[in-house]
């Protein structure tokens, strides 16, 4: 995924910006480039793929007196891989580094191009620095074109920028994707980065920007455009940044799910269509049915999605156990488009059953986090979920990115299959492109959670209750609190109570009912209504009050119920984090499980 740096100073900008890209190496990219000023001197530099190709073009001016400068690492979204895509992208005099996505480039692209504007490159990012220096022309104030340019744009944006016609500053603004701005050590010292990785042990000080702050600064001050900041301490340890200043690495992971969602969308939402340049749209000539298998969280996404291929594409879609399906003896018939669905492309159940249905000759796709992995290299199709590495061995993030390719591949199949009207159509991207804000965490939501726990830290048992998507999302609920908790904790679908699991209801059961208010709420509240009468104690979350619950936890009122799908998925993540920190578990490492199971 992308990842940016700046930095005005004066060290060797060249060196710091490289070292600081290198330290966001981690997140993934396929070409890299670096902007240096001094004065209105400029030098750009870009080279595709490692950043060693970078650092051998840069070489020569190692010992250079640039005093800012600014950096990128790009994942290609809008866009091939290629030198010209690369950022920085320049207009006349200003060029420009981006993290996320302008939703209206389109819009602005064309009335620049009827101005008279040129671009070379394919990016969204371009638009931006054309439309600062259109403003800039008029009205000859850097600052306020800046200002005016950023009040333009919609989506998600984290720009640094600089331009001729303000030199020796470096403009700055955080929507979306995250921006933190440094002091640094030295005097007259300033420093950018994406994640306070690169920042360490050259500053102390930075602000962690909210959306919608930017500013512009210079050697002699940092100017922020807005009151609402605040000067936070950096960490000292590397390892501790690795985690953003978070306790572990899981609860990192559950706050940047909508960053990496928004990164898993790009190119692939646009102008309200669904695209995957990655599949053709022959993959579902003559298919007549899905068969989708996968192991663990990975097995809980692929649940979810099954509702929505048979609902939203019509095609018939079932999903199994990997471990369970390859020794079932499968009918395998090459009607059906075999997916499998791993984060990390290697477990050995799933990698498997790929190689079974490759071998009977059937078309085959891997939805998977990790690119050139085992089972990238066996299917015949691949889509990347792009969440970035995933530390915690209880997955988070991973289960959010995957759900949401499904839901966007089931949406491509439908307007493949035409199996949508055009109005529906546009409902569901119009509800998928809210996912990445519904998935940021809310402070009172996760201090919720956490007053929570402390009543949760015993029983006999918990029941995850659902019905439809949100079945598996009760089971994905179970297995984080067992896997992190240690507590006994299984998923039902709500309407299946009556038929056994009810035996067991007493105060010490603790159910977590999912009732939303877009899907089948009247069943579900009927069905916790049994449980509540046999005392089973209740935790509810829903955007609706229930009055039988003991404890209520309100979700907002959305009006789609996957929204309500993917806030309540992270409730559950950060219920059952802060269970576990309070029964002092290895949140990250918990006892006898692994991150990737390349064992049967
Ligand atoms: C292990 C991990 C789980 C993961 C499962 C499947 O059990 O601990 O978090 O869901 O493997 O892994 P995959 O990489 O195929 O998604």
């Amino acid at each position: 995924m992308c990842g940016i740096v700046g930095y005005l100073g004066n060290k060797n900008t060249t060196k710091i910006l490289l070292e600081g890209l290198k330290e966001l190496e981690y997140r993934g990219y396929d070409s890299a480039g670096l902007a240096l000023l001094n004065g209105e001197d400029i030098e750009v530099y870009k080279a595709l793929g490692k950043l060693e190709n970078l650092r051998e073009k840069t070489k020569n001016i190692l010992n250079n007196s640039f005093e800012l400068g600014i950096g990128h690492t790009r994942w290609a979204t809008h866009g091939k891989p290629t030198e010209l895509n690369a950022h920085p992208h320049s207009g006349q005099y200003s060029y420009i580094v981006h993290n996320g996505i302008i939703e209206n480039y389109k819009e602005i692209k064309d009335s620049l191009l009827l101005q008279g504007h040129k671009f070379i490159s394919q990016t969204d990012t371009e638009v931006i620095v054309h439309l600062f220096e259109n403003i800039n022309n008029k009205i000859n104030d850097p600052k306020q074109a800046f200002k005016d340019t950023i009040s333009k744009l919609k989506g998600a944006f984290s720009i640094l920028l600089v331009t001729k016609a303000d030199p020796n500053k470096i403009y700055f603004f955080k929507n979306g994707s995250p921006l933190i701005v440094a002091k640094g050590n030295e005097k007259q010292e300033f420093l950018f980065a994406s994640s306070d990785a690169p920042l360490i042990g050259l500053a102390q000080n930075a602000i962690y920007l909210e959306d919608g702050v930017g500013g512009v600064v210079s050697k002699e001050e940092l100017e922020i455009f807005s009151d609402n900041y605040i000067w936070s301490i950096l960490p000292t340890s590397k390892q501790f940044a690795q985690k953003n200043g978070h306790r572990f690495f899981m609860e990192k992971e559950i706050y940047e799910q909508g960053d990496v969602v928004s990164d898993c969308m790009l190119g692939r939402v646009k102008d309200n269509e669904i695209n995957f340049d990655e599949i053709d749209s022959s993959i579902l000539d003559g298919i007549n049915e899905i068969k989708i298998c996968a192991c663990g969280t990975s097995y809980h996404a692929s649940m979810a999605s099954a509702y929505l291929f048979e609902r939203l594409s019509k095609i018939r879609c079932n999903v199994e156990i990997a471990s369970e399906f390859r020794y079932k003896e499968p009918l395998l018939t090459n009607d059906t488009l075999f997916i499998v669905v791993s984060q990390s492309g290697e477990t050995a159940d799933t990698l498997e059953a790929l190689k079974m249905a490759k071998n009977a000759g059937l078309k085959t796709l891997v939805v998977c986090n990790v690119n050139n992995s085992s089972m990238t290299r066996v299917a015949n199709n691949t889509i990347l979920t792009r969440a970035g590495i995933e530390k915690g061995v209880a997955s988070t993030k991973a289960f959010s990115t995957q759900t949401v390719v499904l839901w966007m591949l089931s949406l491509y199949f439908a307007k493949i299959k035409s199996s949508l009207s055009k109005e529906l159509l546009q409902k569901e991207i119009q509800a998928l492109s809210q996912v990445p804000k519904v998935l940021v965490v809310n402070n009172k939501l996760h201090e919720k959670t956490r007053r929570l726990s402390k009543r949760y830290l015993h029983g006999h048992g918990f029941f995850f209750i659902g019905r439809d998507v949100f079945y598996p999302l009760a089971l994905e609920g179970a297995l984080k609190l067992k896997e992190i908790s240690y507590l006994h904790a299984e998923g039902y679908p709500s309407g299946e109570m009556k038929h056994g699991p009810i035996a067991l209801a007493d105060p010490e059961l603790f159910t977590i009912a999912l009732m939303p208010k877009n899907s089948l709420y009247e069943k579900v509240k009927s069905n916790v209504e049994e449980l509540s009468a046999r005392d089973s104690t209740i935790c509810s979350i829903s955007p609706l009050h229930f009055e039988l619950s003991d404890d209520f936890i309100k979700t907002n009122d959305r009006d789609h119920y996957m929204l309500e799908f993917f806030e309540m998925l992270v409730v559950l993540q950060l219920l059952s984090m802060e269970i576990s920190i309070r029964l002092g578990n290895d949140v990250d490492m918990p006892r006898n499980l692994a991150k990737s199971v390349t064992v049967e």
